[in-house]
C-alpha cells in the first residue's frame, strides 16, 4: 500500500455506522452489521487502516452504548474487520425528522427520480421544520463531534459520506478552514429539474453545504456531470465540464468519479464458511431446474414490483417452464417508519400472492419471498443462481450485481438495469434491460434460461474478470491520490501568497 500523508489517521463520517446495537427477545444486547452499499464500501476502506468512523447513534441501544462509553470511540469487530467507532447522539425527535422526513424519503426520492410529481411531495410547514429542526440539527451534531476529534491536528482529512450529511461540510469548514474535506455520494446525482421540488433556500443550503468540500466523489461520470449541471443551472456558479470543477464564493471544488469495486477475496472467504455451507444445503435441497434470484433492500428504487410482473408475464408466455423454475426474492426490510416504504412492502407481498395463486400448483410456489436479512443465506444463493435479476429504477452502483457473479458456480446470467451505476462497467457481459419495460425483462428471463452453456460461460467469465480487476484498495488509493494533489495545490498557493 502506498503511503499518503493522511492515510494513517482517516476520519470517516456517515449516518449509518458499521453496526447497530439492539436488545433481543431475551433482553441481551446484540450487534448487527449495517445493511446497504455504504457499509460494504466503508468496511473495505477501514480494513488495514487506522480510521475513526463517526456515525449516528441510530437505535436506543446505540445511544445507551454511547453514553456508557462516555461519548468516546469504541472498538468493534464484525466479520473479521476491526472498527473504531464514535457514535453521535442527537435529540430523538430531531433524528426522526432528519431520517424519516428529509433524508428518506425527500432526498432519496429526488436522487432516484421516485417522486410522482402530480401527487407528491407536498412541502408544508412540517417538511420545512423537519429541515431546520431535524436535518440541520443532526448535521450540526455530527459536525461538532468531527470538529472536536480533529482539534490539534494540522490539515486533517475528513471523508464524509452520502446524502444524510450535505450541510455538515460547511459547518466543519467554518471552524477549520485548513481541513481537507472530501465527500463521497453513494447514490445517483439527478438532473437539475429533479431538485426543483425543494424550496430554493433548502436547495441552496444543500449545494453550498456540499461545495465546502475540496473534492466530491460519485460512482460514475454521468452523476458528476449532473452535479456540475446543477451547480451551473440552480446556483449560477461557474463550472468547467472538462476539468470537472465548480468555482464558487468559497473557492474551487473538484468533482470526480470513483466506481466502487467489491472485496471479492473477502466474499470468497465468506462463501467457504461453515454458515454458508449449512445454508447451501437447504438451497440445493429445494432447488428446481432453474433458480432466478434477487437480493435487495426492500426499497422502491429497486423495482421489485415490475420484476415480479415480468416473471408473471414470462410464465404466461412460456407455460413449459411451470414447475421448473423458482424465483427467490431475498428482501431486507428497510426504513419501515417511512410510510412509502411500509406500503411498498405490503404491495410486494400482495403481488407475490397474486402471481403464486395464478401460476402455482400444490407443490410449486413460483415466487419464494423471504423478507429478512441473512447474509450466509444470501451468499449461499449467490453461489447457485441461474439468473440474477437487478432491474433497479435507478441505483447509485448496485453491489449485488458484482457480488453474486463473483462467487456463482453455475455460470449464472445477470439481468442488469441500464440505470444502475454498475452497468457502466458490466454492460458487455450482462443482459441489459430497461427497468420500465416489463416485456423486455420477461424476454430477458426467457433468453437467460434458454441460453447455451457456451454463451453463459463466456458472459460469466467476462463478468468475473471485470469484477476482480479492481479492489477496495484501488478505490481508496484513487481518492487519496486526488486528495494529495489538492493538498499540494493548497500548499503551493499558500507559499505563493506568502512569497
Ligand atoms: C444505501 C445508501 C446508504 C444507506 C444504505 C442503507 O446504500 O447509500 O447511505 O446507509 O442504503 O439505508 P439505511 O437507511 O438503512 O441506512
Amino acid at each position: 500500500m502506498k503511503e499518503h500523508p493522511a492515510d494513517q489517521s482517516l476520519i470517516i463520517v456517515s449516518n449509518r455506522g458499521p453496526a447497530q446495537f439492539e436488545i433481543d427477545a431475551y433482553g441481551e444486547r446484540t450487534l448487527t452489521r449495517g445493511g446497504g452499499g455504504l457499509v460494504t464500501a466503508l468496511s473495505g476502506l477501514v480494513a488495514n487502516r487506522d480510521a475513526l468512523w463517526i456515525a449516528s447513534a441510530m437505535t436506543p441501544e446505540d445511544v445507551a452504548v454511547t453514553e456508557e462509553s462516555g461519548y468516546q470511540p469504541i472498538d468493534l469487530e464484525i466479520n473479521d474487520v476491526s472498527y473504531r467507532v464514535l457514535m453521535v447522539e442527537s435529540d430523538a425527535d430531531a433524528y426522526d425528522r432528519f431520517y424519516n422526513v428529509i433524508a428518506n424519503p425527500i432526498l432519496w426520492f429526488i436522487q432516484h427520480y421516485l417522486w410522482d410529481l402530480s401527487n407528491a411531495p407536498d412541502i408544508r410547514m412540517a417538511e420545512i421544520e423537519a429541515w431546520y429542526e431535524g436535518y440541520e440539527v443532526v448535521n450540526s451534531d455530527i459536525a461538532e463531534v468531527v470538529i472536536e476529534q480533529i482539534e490539534g491536528r494540522e490539515k486533517p482529512l475528513v471523508m464524509l459520506h452520502d446524502y444524510h450529511l450535505y450541510t455538515a461540510p460547511e459547518k466543519i469548514r467554518e471552524a477549520r478552514p485548513d481541513a481537507l474535506l472530501y465527500h463521497f455520494v453513494h447514490i445517483p446525482w439527478t438532473q437539475p429539474d429533479a431538485w426543483r421540488v425543494l424550496p430554493t433556500r433548502i436547495r441552496d443550503a444543500i449545494y453550498n453545504g456540499m461545495l465546502a468540500n475540496d473534492i466530491i466523489g460519485f460512482h460514475t461520470t454521468p452523476y458528476c456531470t449532473n452535479f456540475l449541471a446543477c451547480c451551473q443551472r440552480l446556483m449560477g456558479y461557474e463550472v468547467d465540464f472538462e476539468k470537472s470543477t465548480v468555482d464558487h464564493p468559497g473557492g474551487r471544488t473538484r468533482v470526480r468519479a470513483y466506481p466502487l469495486p467489491i472485496d471479492s477475496d473477502r466474499l470468497k472467504r465468506a462463501a467457504e464458511s461453515p454458515e454458508v455451507a449449512t445454508a447451501e444445503e437447504e438451497v440445493l435441497g429445494r432447488r428446481r431446474e432453474h433458480m432466478i434470484l434477487r437480493v435487495d433492500r426492500a426499497d422502491l428504487s429497486k423495482n421489485v414490483l415490475r420484476g415480479f410482473t415480468a416473471f408473471d408475464t414470462f410464465l404466461t408466455g412460456h407455460p413449459e417452464f411451470r414447475e421448473k423454475v423458482t424465483f427467490i426474492a431475498h428482501l431486507q426490510p428497510s426504513r419501515q417508519d417511512v410510510p412509502e416504504y411500509a406500503e411498498y412492502l405490503e404491495r410486494i407481498e400482495a403481488l407475490v400472492a397474486v402471481v403464486n395463486h395464478r401460476h402455482g400448483t400444490t407443490d410449486w410456489m413460483p415466487i419464494d419471498l423471504r423478507v429478512y436479512e441473512d447474509f450466509p443465506e444470501a451468499v449461499a444463493r449467490y453461489k447457485h443462481f441461474d439468473l440474477l435479476m437487478v432491474n433497479a429504477i435507478f441505483d447509485g452502483m448496485n453491489l449485488v450485481a458484482k457480488e453474486a457473479p463473483a462467487i456463482n458456480l453455475r455460470d449464472g446470467v445477470v439481468m442488469l438495469s441500464e440505470n444502475t451505476g454498475s452497468h457502466e462497467e458490466l454492460k458487455d457481459h450482462v443482459l441489459t434491460v430497461n427497468p420500465f419495460d416489463i416485456q423486455d425483462q420477461a424476454d430477458a428471463i426467457y433468453r437467460a434460461l434458454t441460453m447455451s452453456p457456451e454463451e453463459r460461460r463466456r458472459r460469466a467469465n467476462g463478468l468475473r474478470e471485470v469484477i476482480v480487476s479492481r479492489t477496495p484498495d484501488d478505490w481508496i488509493e484513487a481518492q487519496l491520490d486526488d486528495i494529495d494533489s489538492v493538498r499540494d495545490l493548497r500548499a503551493r498557493a499558500n507559499h505563493d501568497k506568502r512569497g
